[in-house]
């Protein structure tokens, strides 16, 4: 559905990071922000683009006592002719629609999300950045404004877009990350949230996050919730092992999240030769397969980190190293090829790019 957009201007722009420009991931902020509200009486209204700055809140609202928020990632880029491109940002109002609606937030559908995302990045897209490697980060979120404590249905809301340029997601770049199997906490259960974008996954996530962390691992990869058996996903990417020559990824069993990076990848590997094999993976058969010389590459994919390959696997106790902690040649070749298309590098046979339009004259 295509709403007015109102727009307020900024009266103080920011200056743009310039070519070189460090961009770590999630810390500047564009000069502007989108904004719709929710009430029963109008529905969603007032759309509005408008100076990026803190919000007014009250501290009743649902979002701060019940974490009933869901949000989506999705990066603009720029191609070598100047112009910008969005990728798969249809996928993108798609799965947020899925994860406003598990929250029973005010349904908006997701051509709506498209259009708003769309003529967001229109109005916005010279903060593009136009380094290869760099982009900008949109970062789409709804959330209830309810002011009663309670839980009572969610009758007041907003949605808003805010978007950052950035550059790498993880400090190694595409050096190959630490990742350890975490055994005593799970992120998602069938059932729950696991396969929507909702902050609740991701508080749920901090502690061995943050143990992760004080350990030397970049990140933690998550068994299912109730066998403690099979591995689902880490925490900003799904994953990916090499083993004896097939490439196998964790199946969409309800409890992870189904990213649209992986969904590319699985595409474009076909390409490269390999069907994917989308199955249950337990812990055991991974450490197995390193320890019989037969697991090959692991990697992650996500808007955010990419295509990143995993170097170390830490599991009760033992770090495995993985292709001797270099990246492997599967991994690179799709890196390659996903970044291509998205910076506008390599033809898109895939039909996954949409340009963003010129900016008016
Ligand atoms: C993304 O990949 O876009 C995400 O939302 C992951 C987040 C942890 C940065």
């Amino acid at each position: 559905m295509k709403m007015d957009i109102r727009i307020e201007r900024t009266q103080a722009p920011k200056e743009k990071p310039g070519k070189g420009a460090d961009l770590p991931f999630g810390h500047i902020f564009t000069d502007h922000m989108l904004m719709v509200d929710y009430d029963k009486e109008n529905g969603w209204h007032d759309a509005r683009i408008v100076p990026f700055g803190p919000i007014l809140m009250h501290p009743g609202s649902t979002i701060f006592h019940y974490g009933a928020g869901a949000f989506e990632g999705l990066k603009a880029y720029r191609k070598p002719d100047g112009s910008c491109q969005l990728f798969r940002p249809q996928e993108n109002a798609k799965r947020m629609e899925k994860s406003i609606d598990r929250l029973c937030l005010p349904h908006m559908d997701a051509d709506t999300i498209l259009y708003l995302i769309e003529s967001f990045v229109e109005f916005e897209q010279d903060w593009v950045p136009s380094e290869f490697g760099t982009s900008l980060y949109i970062r789409p979120f709804c959330f209830g404004c309810d002011e009663p404590i309670g839980l009572h249905g969610i009758q007041k809301a907003k949605f808003m877009i805010i978007t950052c340029p950035v550059g790498n997601y993880y400090k190694e770049g595409l050096k190959p990350v630490k990742i350890t199997i975490e055994e005593k906490d799970v992120r998602a259960v069938i059932g729950g949230t696991g396969d929507c974008k909702v902050g609740g996954n991701y508080a749920a996530s901090n502690r061995a996050e943050h143990e992760a962390e004080v350990n030397g691992f970049t990140q933690v990869l998550w068994l299912d919730g109730v066998h403690r058996k099979y591995i689902e996903e880490v925490g900003s990417m799904n994953v990916m092992f090499k083993i004896n020559g097939e490439v196998i990824t964790p199946k969409l069993t309800g409890s992870v999240l189904p990213g649209i990076t992986r969904k590319s990848a699985i595409a474009y590997l076909e390409t490269m030769g390999y069907k994917v094999n989308e199955r249950l993976v337990s812990a055991e058969e991974i450490v197995e397969a390193v320890k019989n010389g037969t697991l090959e590459e692991a990697w992650g994919t996500g808007t955010a980190a990419v295509v990143s390959p995993i170097g170390v696997l830490h599991y009760e106790g033992v770090d495995y190293k993985i292709n001797n902690n270099e990246i492997g040649p599967v991994c690179q070749e799709l890196y390659n090829g996903l970044t291509g298309i998205q910076w506008g590098r390599t033809e898109d046979k895939f039909g996954w790019t949409v340009p963003v339009p010129a900016p008016a004259k």
